[in-house]
């Protein structure tokens, strides 16, 4: 049994959809904790009800970037992870903190990396006209939205598009590409070679 832990910082679809693909899908895996570093994250609802260990860390308790991230890391290490998952986690992260997790910590974009990394994604594909927007789950590295990318979905640009339908249709898609990267990471399909990540899908 792998332990997974999920960080939010918001409603958690994504969370949520991680959930319950491990569930209906029996996972080699259990998600030992919901961690947040808001205490009015509403992911943390749904977390509870489902019997998964929630905390709380928050940045706004600890006076720099360096202490918020290592009292997270102690609290994160207590559920012994083998896999840490930012699911809408909006923080920018130390690089002592991602070496840490080095190799074992995902997170998912909602964009087609490498394009428009940071915030409004939505609204920078609208601006920039593209036909194909998306999302893309890549482990994490010191440079933000960056690192070997694991999986990407593209939907189309729609004319009469705004920054909601867009993200809307996006996220339908994170919840199918999130769950399946992390379910290949679970069951060991996934290397890391040159900066690219190689999916063994022979097992
Ligand atoms: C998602 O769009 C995710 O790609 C981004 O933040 C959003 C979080 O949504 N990193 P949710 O909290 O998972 O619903």
């Amino acid at each position: 049994m792998k332990n997974i832990v999920i960080l939010i910082s918001g409603r958690g679809s994504n969370m949520e959809a991680v959930v319950r693909a491990a569930q209906a899908e029996r996972w080699p895996a259990r998600i030992a904790a919901v961690i947040s570093n808001r205490a009015d994250a509403s992911g943390l609802v749904f977390a509870a009800e489902h019997g998964i260990p929630t905390a709380i860390v928050a940045n706004k308790d600890y006076a720099s970037r360096a202490e918020f991230d290592a009292a997270l890391q102690t609290v994160i290490d207590g559920f012994a992870p083998d896999l840490v998952v930012l699911a809408g986690f909006m923080r920018i992260l130390t690089e002592q903190f991602v070496a840490h997790y080095a190799g074992r910590m995902l997170n998912i974009h909602p964009s087609l990396l490498p394009l428009f990394p940071g915030l409004a994604t939505h609204a920078q594909a609208l601006a920039a006209g593209v036909a194909e927007h998306g999302a893309t789950v890549h482990f994490v590295t010191a440079e933000l939205d960056h690192g070997p990318m694991v999986a990407q979905a593209a939907v189309p640009v729609l004319p009469d598009d705004t920054v909601e339908t867009l993200s809307a249709r996006v996220l339908q898609q994170e919840h199918v590409i999130y769950p399946r990267a992390i379910r290949w990471f679970v069951e060991g399909r996934l290397t890391i070679a040159q900066g690219a990540v190689h999916v063994d899908h022979t097992k």
